[in-house]
């Protein structure tokens, strides 16, 4: 009897993924100036080679299973940017939904936004509006884009809409501030991505944030790769999520 030799089961690692993947993932994508002044170019190609990466990490975002991704792409604390780099920053928008929005439609992707349209020129809010209106049947990922986001401005707005529409103080709970925060019907983000090394959140999803899981790197946005993404999500799959029980009580 010839015996075989045990050949062990190929198994590609690049390719596995961990048993819990975040339904929706949530980054704020920092450094993209570092990561150009490092090399010696101006802050607007970090912007540009952050809006690169950001097309690949949508890509890896769907083929890992991910449901939902909010990406922070302008804060309302970013207004206090010299001139020149807001209007980068806004052209980019601007130029994201030109380009873009035949292939994000084809490939399945809502685009939704989060934030204050108010302070937005009339034509970029018509166009986030188009964006929104045209893709608003897909379902294959939800890429729910901050911009002129602040989630105390969040907080204050839904506020007064809760006062505006007389809602009895008895009435108002958890669930229905929730309800009228720009992110209504979605459900909270499970991971919280940080790149360039800063330890903070910068008023990212100040409500929704309060029991995600934080994954904190050092690498700058453009570089923040999907082996990268990969990483992040295998960490979290190895946290246990309490949400102030025991152990015993979530086994
Ligand atoms: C993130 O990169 C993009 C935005 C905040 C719009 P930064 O522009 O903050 O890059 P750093 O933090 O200066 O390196
Ligand atoms: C947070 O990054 C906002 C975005 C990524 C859009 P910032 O670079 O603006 O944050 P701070 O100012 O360092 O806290
Ligand atoms: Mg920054």
């Amino acid at each position: 009897m010839v015996s075989t030799p045990n050949v062990p089961e190929r198994v590609d690692k690049t390719d596995a993924l961990p048993p819990n993947i975040p339904k929706h993932v949530a980054i704020i994508m920092d450094g993209n100036g570092r990561w150009a002044k490092a090399r010696g170019l101006p802050r607007s190609e970090g912007h540009r080679q952050g809006t690169e990466n950001l097309r690949r990490i949508l890509r890896a975002c769907v083929e890992f299973g991910v449901e939902i991704l909010t990406i922070y792409a302008f804060s309302t604390e970013n207004w206090k940017r010299p001139p020149t780099e807001v209007r980068v920053l806004l052209r980019i928008l601007q130029r994201v939904i030109d380009t873009e929005l035949d292939e994000l439609d084809e490939e399945g992707v809502q685009l939704r936004h989060i934030g204050k349209l108010d302070g937005l020129s009339p034509f970029l809010q018509q166009k986030i509006i188009h964006a929104r209106e045209r893709t608003k049947n897909n379902d294959r990922l939800i890429v729910n884009v901050a911009f002129n986001y602040g989630g105390r401005a969040e907080i204050v707005d839904a506020v007064q809409r809760i006062v505006k529409d007389r809602v009895a103080p008895e009435d108002i709970d958890e669930d229905l501030i929730s309800h009228y925060l720009y992110t209504a019907d979605l459900p909270d983000p499970d991971l919280i991505i940080r790149t360039s090394g800063e330890l903070r959140i910068s008023n990212f999803l100040t409500w929704q944030g309060s029991y995600s899981e934080y994954y904190f790197t050092n690498t700058f946005w453009p570089d923040f790769d999907k082996e990268e993404l990969r990483k992040a999500l295998f960490e979290y799959s190895n946290r246990k999520r309490r949400y102030g029980m025991t152990d015993e009580q979530i086994e």
